[in-house]
């Protein structure tokens, strides 16, 4: 069942069109990232959701029903934002607990659930301290209790790790995501960084400039972006652009600044094509393999990370990364071999940068 429709949603404001034509359908307890530049209109998009924003024309429709024209108390969606936006002056069990208290629930429930949404946090030995007693990863969880004890259709949440260090944000992302499943209402989740998309979400939207670019399972992103944009924004480090144009047999893509090399494809493009090679820093391989599939590149820099290696390297004048689980043997300077297996090379029509994806 779909609990989320957004349908040729637009979003002006004033002369600045924020949000261009969005369709995108949310099935029942998934959980969606929305990934993008910063100003792209993810805020935008979830605070229309909300219906802190009034939409300019297209509907919005929950659990089947249009909410255009409802105010965000009707629409059973519960907000975590990026700044907690919790009360200073009420202690962490009344901060979780006041849109119940507001809506004049008994006292019974309200004490029912927010015990329960304490327990399923951790929180149940703060729940009389002030929020600012408390750190920044427990400020985030009463964010996420004051959702959690609504018991929402629909859970929207903006950058709500964002102000978190590195080693909790990770934490505090699979908490997120075993939260999610034990809850399973559906969830959209703003975020700008794509590894967080990549590891909780079922479905990733990539906005750009009010656009949605392409949406699908993470996997089905990284492995068949529609376009360079996407190409470049899932996966990290970056996937590597090299200009090339299409050899007479359409069997391999000859670098423009070097014609002496060339990658192999593994299907046969329309011969003379200019296009853009696309190829991932994972993909570039140091393992010696078949002389066709080499590629000459000189060394410029080598950074590890203790597990990852990234090897800053030129290829026919372009700069490219390549990534490496161990540690290689080069460094600076060095001409050495990548290999590049056809089955890994992307290409990108060089004017219109969409996926090549139709063969000759
Ligand atoms: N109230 C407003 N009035 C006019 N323009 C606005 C308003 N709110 C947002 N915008 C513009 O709409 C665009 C989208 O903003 P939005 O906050 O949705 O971006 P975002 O994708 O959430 O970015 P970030 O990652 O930086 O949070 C931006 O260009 C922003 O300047
Ligand atoms: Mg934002």
């Amino acid at each position: 069942m779909l609990q989320i429709e957004i349908d040729h949603l637009n979003k002006h404001y004033g002369g600045f069109h924020a949000l261009k034509d969005i369709n995108i359908a949310i099935e029942q307890g998934s959980f969606v990232a929305l990934v993008g530049p910063s100003g792209c209109g993810k805020s935008t998009l979830l605070r229309t959701l909300a219906g802190l924003e009034k939409t300019s024309s297209g509907d919005l429709r929950i659990a089947g029903e249009s909410v255009v024209n409802k105010p965000p108390r009707e629409r059973d969606v519960a907000m975590v934002f990026q700044s907690y936006a919790l009360y200073p002056h009420m202690d962490v069990e009344h901060n979780m607990n006041y849109s119940m208290r507001l809506k004049r629930r008994p006292k019974q429930e309200i004490a029912d659930r927010t015990r329960v949404a304490a327990e399923t946090l951790g929180l149940g030995a703060l729940l009389d301290r002030l929020p600012k007693a408390l750190s920044g990863g427990q400020r985030q969880r009463v964010a996420m209790g004051r959702a959690i004890v609504r018991d929402p259709k629909v859970f929207l949440f903006d950058e709500p790790l964002s102000n978190l260090d590195a080693a909790l944000r990770v934490h505090m992302r699979s908490e997120i995501r075993k939260l999610h499943e034990r809850l399973k209402a559906t969830s959209v989740y703003v975020t700008h960084d794509q590894v967080e998309a990549m590891t909780m979400a079922d479905h990733i939207v990539v906005m750009r400039a009010g656009v949605v670019e392409q949406q699908g399972s993470p996997l089905d992103l990284y492995d068949r972006p529609a376009n360079k944009f996407v190409a470049g924004f899932i996966g990290s480090p970056a996937m590597n652009f090299i200009p090339a144009t299409v050899s007479p047999d359409g069997r391999k893509v000859v670098f423009e600044k070097d014609q002496t090399q060339s990658i192999a494809l593994d299907r046969t493009l329309v011969p003379g094509m200019q296009l853009l090679a696309g190829l991932r820093p994972e993909h570039l391989s140091f393992a010696a393999g078949p002389a066709d599939l080499a590629v000459k590149a000189i060394v410029e820099g080598v950074e590890s990370t203790g597990s990852m290696t990234f090897v800053t390297a030129s290829i026919a004048s372009q700069q490219v990364v390549a990534a490496h689980s161990g540690r290689p043997n080069v460094s600076k300077g060095d001409q050495i071999q990548l290999y590049i297996a056809p089955g890994n090379v992307h290409v990108f029509d060089a004017k219109t940068e969409l996926a090549i994806s139709q063969e000759r």
